[in-house]
């Protein structure tokens, strides 16, 4: 028989016979309350995608000996649903997700899936948990798509069984500070992704080595790490998110907004692609240029004794936006400017209202909000 492929027509659903009460917005702390529901969709090699399920939210069994568990075959993804003002929901560009997470699958050998078809069920799991979802500008439900192997056994292979399956979290702004700025601190003593890698992929693998880099930076006061690369210092990612620049050129009067290259040491961000197209978009050709570039800590330091750094943020689907005020490095601090009395620089503010925007459904931008 030809392998099954996964199909939202086949799902199945048991409610959860103890449905929560919402918290209250200003209880909810990021990732730490969930739904009443998962939506759970098992693989197998010679069978393929079983029917998926949603059930009530609970904890999943597996053989001690399992791969995820000695041999890092996990992935994720992280998008959004929003509450628009007319109480419709609305998934931000799920597509993207799910075209970037068949390609961490196809990476690490974990099976692949029709990307439509996911949508699908996870907009039944989201519709079933509605009551859950909160209203309010800066709030969401966070969603998490996971794929792990199950296999049990402790060869290292190919995973001849699969799990994936979508929890969901109501969220607020993800710093408990909120949209303040941040300080960072360039990190060059480890790396986060190097060429040939899989540091474009959005692995489990890529996180867990990345804590302690930020403690060490915590220590000295800082609140995140700037990655570095290369004998050149390339400006890569700020903490788990992509991050932005803008210079302006004191000759010419003209500004930049500059991100690094997807060259296969970035995360390929759905935020990050969002501002790029948006700023394509909106600025003003004549006194913006929009870069995707190599650009290193020693260009913005020098950049700033010249009074050409305007301002940075880094950019992500759990905090969309976030500013930095401050990048310490080899014990100097780079000051980044910020608006006169404020936590964010213009470009900043101006990019979190457009994408908003389109989240929360005052405007429509292509086909960017899935409505549930
Ligand atoms: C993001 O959305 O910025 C992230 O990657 C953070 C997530 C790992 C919690």
């Amino acid at each position: 028989a030809p392998l099954a492929t996964l199909d939202a027509s086949k799902l199945q659903i048991t409610k959860n016979p103890n449905p929560k009460t919402p918290l209250p917005n200003d209880q909810l702390v990021f990732g730490q309350t969930f739904t009443d529901h998962i939506l759970k969709i098992q693989w197998n090699k010679t069978k393929g995608w079983d029917a998926p399920k949603i059930k009530p939210y609970g904890p999943i069994s597996l053989d001690p000996s399992a791969c995820v568990f000695h041999y890092a075959f996990e992935l994720f993804e992280g998008l959004k649903a929003y509450r628009d003002s007319n109480d419709q929901l609305r998934i931000f560009r799920p597509n993207k997700n799910m075209e970037r997470m068949n390609k961490s699958a196809d990476r690490i050998v974990l099976p692949t899936f029709d990307s439509e078809e996911l949508i699908k069920c996870i907009a039944e799991l989201i519709k079933i948990d509605k009551h859950l979802v909160p209203k309010e500008k800066g709030y969401s439900l966070y969603l998490r798509p996971t794929l792990i192997g199950t296999t049990a056994g402790l060869g290292v292979g190919i995973p001849t069984d699969a799990l994936l399956y979508v929890i969901t979290s109501p969220v607020g702004p993800y710093y408990s500070t909120g949209f303040k700025a941040v300080k960072l601190e360039a990190t060059d003593y480890a790396v986060r992704a190097w060429p040939g890698g899989v540091g474009d992929k959005k692995l489990g693998a890529n996180y867990a080595p990345c804590i302690k880099p930020q403690l060490e930076a915590a220590s000295r006061g800082y609140q995140q790490n700037l990655w570095l690369f290369g004998e050149e210092k390339y400006i890569t990612e700020v903490g788990t998110m992509n991050v932005f620049f803008v210079f302006e050129d004191k000759a010419t009067g003209k500004k930049e907004l500059v991100t690094a290259p997807l060259d296969g040491t970035i995360l390929e961000g759905v935020t990050r692609d969002s501002i790029l197209e948006l700023a394509r978009a909106r600025l003003n050709p004549e006194e913006w240029t929009v870069s995707e570039r190599y650009y290193s800590i020693y260009e913005v330091e020098e950049r700033a004794a010249k009074g050409e750094l305007v301002e940075a943020f880094g950019s992500g689907t759990a905090a969309v936006v976030s500013p930095i005020k401050e990048i310490g490095f080899h014990g100097k601090d780079i000051n980044v400017p910020l608006l006169p009395g404020q936590q964010f620089g213009a470009l900043t503010a101006q990019v979190a209202d457009w994408i908003a925007k389109i989240q929360y459904g005052e405007e429509e931008y292509k086909d960017w909000s899935y409505v549930v």
